[in-house]
């Protein structure tokens, strides 16, 4: 491979991982989860980058775990794991694309997870 092909798949590496990452920030918004979500900012709920800090783990078990669990939370909607505000059911929504959107979520860049924050609630 000679230098310049190097450099130019370098140089557009960080866009094949922004592609998909801007699609799924579409979906939760056409769903509507932006309303009450932001990446980086709480605001009616955790910022995802706090859900993808407090369910971080090497464990793919707890991993899947953790995102099932998830899914299903957004799906039937429910309060407790974050503080007293509920998060309305999404019946609405794909399973599909609840999926899509937990896992885009999953992969934020981490945050601090909040002390307030009950795994099980
Ligand atoms: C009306 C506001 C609102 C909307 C709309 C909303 N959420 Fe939430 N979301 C919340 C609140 C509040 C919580 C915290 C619930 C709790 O404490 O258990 C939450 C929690 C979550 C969590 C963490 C759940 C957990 O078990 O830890 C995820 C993931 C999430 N929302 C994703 C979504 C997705 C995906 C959508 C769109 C389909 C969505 N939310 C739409 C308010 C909202």
């Amino acid at each position: 491979m000679n230098k310049f092909v190097f450099l130019a798949a370098a140089a557009f590496a960080p866009l094949l991982l922004v592609g998909p990452a801007h699609a799924d920030l579409a979906l939760a918004t056409a769903k509507g989860c932006t309303a009450c979500h932001q990446i980086d900012k709480r605001v009616v709920g955790p910022a995802y980058g706090q859900v993808a800090a407090c369910y971080a783990s090497k464990d793919a078990k707890v991993l899947a775990e953790s995102r099932t669990q998830l899914i299903k939370h957004v799906k039937e909607g429910g309060a407790g794991k974050w503080g007293p505000i509920p998060m309305p059911a999404h019946p609405a929504v794909a399973n599909e694309d609840v999926a899509k959107i937990v896992d885009w979520v999953l992969t934020q860049k981490p945050m601090e997870c909040p002390k307030e924050f009950k795994p099980k609630a």
